[in-house]
């Protein structure tokens, strides 16, 4: 009876640390994912997801996650949690923005057009401290 009871408790503790890892979400995210890439050639780029949008004071979620509509860029389809990369590749394909542009566009882009934000390559593709 008590080393039964102790199997089921090894089991439920074994349980829940398989439950709890893929639990990661955005708000633990501090760096870009980088699995679109085949071969990278940078430290990823720092990105502490909810803390920066909440200091950018970014609460639509569309502003970085839009989606697609007759191969066009569809502002107003929320695709958060979709990685850029099921729709930009890394390698270029005509008329589509490739995946190092459309993140360096999208970051870069907004960082100049509100001053606000780094713009040289160290000041992102740094360790995260
Ligand atoms: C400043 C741009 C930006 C904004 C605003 C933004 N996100 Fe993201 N988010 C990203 C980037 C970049 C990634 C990583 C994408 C990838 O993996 O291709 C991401 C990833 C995610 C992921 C996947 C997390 C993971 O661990 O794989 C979720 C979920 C998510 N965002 C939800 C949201 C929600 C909900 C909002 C609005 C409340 C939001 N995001 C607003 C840029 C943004
Ligand atoms: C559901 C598909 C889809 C997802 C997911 C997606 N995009 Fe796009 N994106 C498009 C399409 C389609 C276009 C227009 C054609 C093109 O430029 O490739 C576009 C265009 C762009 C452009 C160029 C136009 C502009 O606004 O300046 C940038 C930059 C961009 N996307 C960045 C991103 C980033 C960064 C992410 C992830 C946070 C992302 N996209 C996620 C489909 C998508
Ligand atoms: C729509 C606008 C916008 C977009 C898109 C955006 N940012 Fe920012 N970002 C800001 C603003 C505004 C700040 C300055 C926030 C402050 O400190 O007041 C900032 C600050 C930062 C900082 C410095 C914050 C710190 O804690 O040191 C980093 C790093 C950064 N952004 C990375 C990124 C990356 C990587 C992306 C693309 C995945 C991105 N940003 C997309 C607006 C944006
Ligand atoms: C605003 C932040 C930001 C700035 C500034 C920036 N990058 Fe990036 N860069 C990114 C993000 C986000 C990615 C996507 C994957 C990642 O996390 O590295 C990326 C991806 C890349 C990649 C492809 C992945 C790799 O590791 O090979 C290269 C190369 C790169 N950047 C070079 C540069 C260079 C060179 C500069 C300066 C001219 C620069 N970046 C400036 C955010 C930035």
């Amino acid at each position: 009876m008590k080393r039964r009871s102790k199997t089921s408790l090894l089991l439920a503790l074994l349980a829940a640390a398989f439950l709890a890892v893929p639990a990661l979400g955005q708000q633990d995210m501090t760096t870009v994912p980088a699995e679109g890439f085949a071969a990278k050639t940078r430290q990823p780029a720092r990105f502490a997801h909810d803390a920066h949008n909440e200091k950018a004071g970014l609460s639509d979620c569309t502003t970085c996650h839009h989606g697609e509509k007759d191969g066009k860029k569809d502002p107003t389809a929320d695709t958060s949690g979709v990685p850029c990369s099921d729709c930009h590749t890394a390698a270029a394909k005509s008329g589509r923005t490739p995946l190092m542009r459309a993140y360096h566009k999208q970051c870069m882009g907004c960082h100049l057009a509100q001053k606000k934000g780094p713009v040289t390559c160290g000041d992102c593709h740094e360790p995260v401290k």
